[in-house]
C-alpha cells in the first residue's frame, strides 16, 4: 500500500506534498515523511499521520519534492523505518510503495562494501544502490539500481544538487497529472484538484521529470506517454460537509447505482457472457463478495475465488475479475497468472485507466466516482447492480428499478442500534441463499471498521456448530426479507433467541412474525427478492459506520488496514 507523492512545478513545494499526500492516506496513515531538493537536501520524517508529521513545513530550498504515507510492511511504524529512505551521505532520497523481495540479498552486499543500513525496511536498499553508482550521473545510477531490485515497486527519487525526480514503476501504481506542473502519484486523486489530466505509467517504465520536462523510457527506448482526460472532478473526492468520507459514501448510493446501470456497454458486456461455457471471477474482500453474491442468483457456470488462492488449478472459460480501485496485488496476481494460462480477463472496474483494466481484454465500469473511504460501501453496491443486471439481461429481463432512498433515512433508526452493538464482543450475522453473502459483507464492515469479533453463517449450518456459542444476550443480525428463505430463517432466528440471543431483524416493514421475534426491527422496503443482498447490505453499512463511532473508531482510516492492497 502506502502512497507516494511527487511535484515539479512553479507552486509551493512542501504545501502542494502536504496537500496531495493529504488525500492519499487512505492507502496509509502509520507514518509520513518528505524531501525536497535543490542544491541541498532536505527531509523530515516520522511516525503518525500526515498532519502529525507535515504541517506548516517549509525548507530554505523549493525546487522539487517527494514525500510518502505509509502502511507498514517491513519494520515497526517508526521513524526510522519512515520514508523517505537515505543513503549514509543523505545525498539520495527514495519513498516507495511495493515489496522488494530480493532486498536481504541486495543489503548483504551493500554491507559487505561498507554502506550502513539504519532501517529495518527494504526500501532502504534503493538510495544505497544509487549512491553506489553515482559517478555514472544521476539517471544511470537510477536506473542501475532499477535494474537490480526483484518484486514490486513504484519508486520516486531526488538527489542532492539535482532539479530532477527519478521515478519507475512495475506492478504498483504511479501516475501522473500534467497541467505545466508535473504531479507524481499513486492515484489521481490525489492531484485532482490541480488538474484532471493524466499519463498512465506503464509497467517498466523508467524515466525523470522536472520543471518543464518530462522523459520515459521502457526496455532502454525513450517513450511518449500521451495525457488522458478524466471525468471526476476535485468536490466529489472531498468530505463535503460530512463528517466522514464513508458515510458520504453510504449517502451517495443511489447515483453511484444509477450510473453505473446506466452504462449501454452492460448490453454487449452480457451478450458477451452469455457466450461462455464458464466464468471464474477472482478478487478480493468486498469485491469478492459481490461475485459471490452472482454465483448464487446466476445459472452461468460460474467459480468465484478469492484472488490470493487463484492457482493453476482454475482452467477453462474466462476470467472476470471483479475491483474498485484495479491495483489490488492479490488480484493483479491472479489476472497474470491467469492470462499466462491463456484465460481470456474481463474486468468490472470503478477506477478508469487502472493497472486490471490494462491488463484485460474487456473492460466494464462501476461508475461510483472516487471512493476514500478504505471499506468499500458505495462500489459495492455499484458492483451488485452491474452484475445483477448483466445476470438479468442474459436471461432476457432488466432489473426493476432500485431505489434505496428510503434507507438511507433510517440513519438515525440505525445509529440507536448501534449503541447496544458497541457494548457486545461478539457479533454473528445470518443469512440464508444469496443473503449468506450479505451476512459476510456486513460481518466484514463491523470487523474492520468497529474491531468486534463478527462471525457471518448460512442460517442452516447454525446448528452444526456455531450454536454452541450462543448465550445470553448475544446480538444477533438476522437478514430474513420475504423471498423463499423467509420460513426457514424465521425458525433459526427462533432457534438462537430460545438460547437467549438478543435479534436485530432485518426485514419487511409488514412482516409481523419477523417483528414480533426481533428485539430491534430495521424495516426494509418491499423488495425483489434478487436484489436483496444491494437493499440489505446498506443498513449493515450503516450498522458497522455508527459502531465504530460508537466505540470512537475512525471508520475512514481502520486500524491496519489500507484502501488499497498493493502487496501480496
Ligand atoms: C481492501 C479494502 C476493501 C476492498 C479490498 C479489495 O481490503 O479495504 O474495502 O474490498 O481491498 O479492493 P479492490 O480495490 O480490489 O476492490
Amino acid at each position: 500500500m502506502c502512497g507516494i507523492f511527487g511535484y515539479a512545478g512553479n507552486g509551493d513545494v512542501c504545501k502542494i506534498l502536504y496537500q496531495g499526500l493529504k488525500s492519499l492516506e487512505y492507502r496509509g496513515y502509520d507514518s509520513a515523511g518528505m524531501a525536497v531538493v535543490g542544491d541541498k537536501l532536505n527531509f523530515i520524517k516520522d511516525s503518525g499521520t500526515v498532519d502529525d508529521v507535515l504541517t506548516n513545513i517549509t525548507f530554505p530550498v523549493n525546487s522539487v519534492g517527494i514525500a510518502h504515507t505509509r502502511w507498514a510492511t517491513h519494520g515497526k511504524p517508526n521513524k526510522i523505518n519512515a520514508h523517505p529512505h537515505l543513503d549514509e551521505k543523505n545525498k539520495v532520497a527514495v519513498v516507495h510503495n511495493g515489496i522488494i523481495e530480493n532486498y536481504k540479498q541486495l543489503k548483504n552486499q551493500l554491507i559487505k562494501k561498507g554502506h550502513i543500513f539504519k532501517s529495518k525496511t527494504d526500501t532502504e536498499v534503493i538510495p544505497h544502490l544509487i549512491e553506489e553508482n553515482l559517478s555514472l550521473g544521476n539517471f544511470e545510477a537510477f536506473k542501475k539500481a532499477v535494474a537490480q531490485l526483484k518484486g514490486s515497486y513504484a519508486i520516486a527519487c531526488v538527489i542532492e544538487g539535482s532539479n530532477k525526480i527519478y521515478f519507475a514503476k512495475r506492478f504498483s501504481p504511479l501516475v501522473l497529472g500534467v497541467n505545466g506542473d508535473y504531479f507524481l502519484a499513486s492515484d489521481i486523486v490525489s492531484f485532482l484538484r490541480w488538474t484532471k489530466q493524466v499519463i498512465f505509467i506503464e509497467e517498466n517504465d523508467i524515466g525523470y521529470l522536472e520543471k518543464g520536462n518530462l522523459y520515459i523510457e521502457n526496455n532502454g527506448k525513450q517513450v511518449n506517454r500521451r495525457p488522458n482526460e478524466i471525468r471526476w472532478n476535485f468536490e466529489e473526492a472531498a468530505k463535503e460537509g460530512y463528517e466522514h468520507f464513508m458515510l458520504k459514501e453510504i449517502f451517495e448510493q443511489p447515483q453511484a447505482i444509477a450510473q453505473t446501470l446506466a452504462d449501454k456497454r452492460l448490453i454487449s458486456f452480457s451478450k458477451h457472457m452469455s457466450e461462455l461455457d464458464k466464468l471464474v471471477i477472482t478478487s478480493a474482500g468486498t469485491s469478492f463478495h459481490a461475485g459471490l453474491a452472482l454465483k448464487y442468483v446466476s445459472s452461468l457456470p460460474l467459480e468465484v475465488i478469492i484472488a490470493s488462492e487463484f492457482s493453476e488449478l482454475y482452467r477453462g472459460g474466462e476470467v472476470l475479475s471483479i475491483s474498485q480501485s484495479g491495483e489490488t496485488a492479490d488480484t493483479l496476481r491472479a489476472v497474470r497468472l491467469a492470462k499466462s494460462l491463456d484465460h481470456k480477463i474481463n474486468a468490472l472496474v470503478n477506477v478508469v485507466g487502472s493497472t486490471l483494466t490494462r491488463l484485460a481484454d474487456k473492460v466494464i465500469y462501476t461508475h461510483a466516482g472516487p471512493e476514500i473511504g478504505v471499506a468499500s460501501t458505495k462500489t459495492f453496491t455499484s458492483q451488485l447492480a452491474a452484475l445483477f443486471q448483466l445476470n438479468a439481461l442474459m436471461e432476457g429481463k432488466t432489473l426493476p428499478e432500485i431505489n434505496v432512498n428510503p434507507i438511507l433515512k433510517k440513519a438515525d433508526e440505525i445509529h440507536s442500534i448501534s449503541k447496544t452493538l458497541s457494548k457486545s464482543n461478539d457479533i454473528f450475522y445470518l443469512g440464508r441463499g444469496v443473503n449468506t453473502v450479505t451476512a459476510m459483507e456486513g460481518a466484514l464492515k463491523m470487523k474492520e471498521l468497529a474491531y468486534l469479533h463478527a462471525e457471518a453463517y448460512p442460517g442452516g449450518e447454525l446448528k452444526h456448530g456455531p450454536l454452541a456459542l450462543i448465550e445470553e444476550s448475544l446480538p444477533v443480525v438476522a437478514i430474513c426479507p420475504s423471498d423463499q428463505n423467509r420460513d426457514k430463517m424465521l425458525g433459526n432466528i427462533e432457534e438462537v433467541k430460545s438460547r437467549g440471543a438478543f435479534i436485530i431483524g432485518l426485514g419487511y416493514e409488514k412482516d409481523e412474525e419477523l417483528i414480533e421475534l426481533s428485539d430491534k426491527f430495521v424495516a426494509m422496503p418491499a423488495v425483489d427478492s434478487s436484489l436483496t443482498p444491494l437493499y440489505y447490505s446498506i443498513p449493515l453499512q450503516m450498522l458497522s459506520y455508527y459502531t465504530a463511532i460508537e466505540l470512537k473508531r475512525n471508520p475512514d482510516k481502520p486500524r491496519n488496514l489500507a484502501k488499497s492492497v498493493t502487496v501480496e
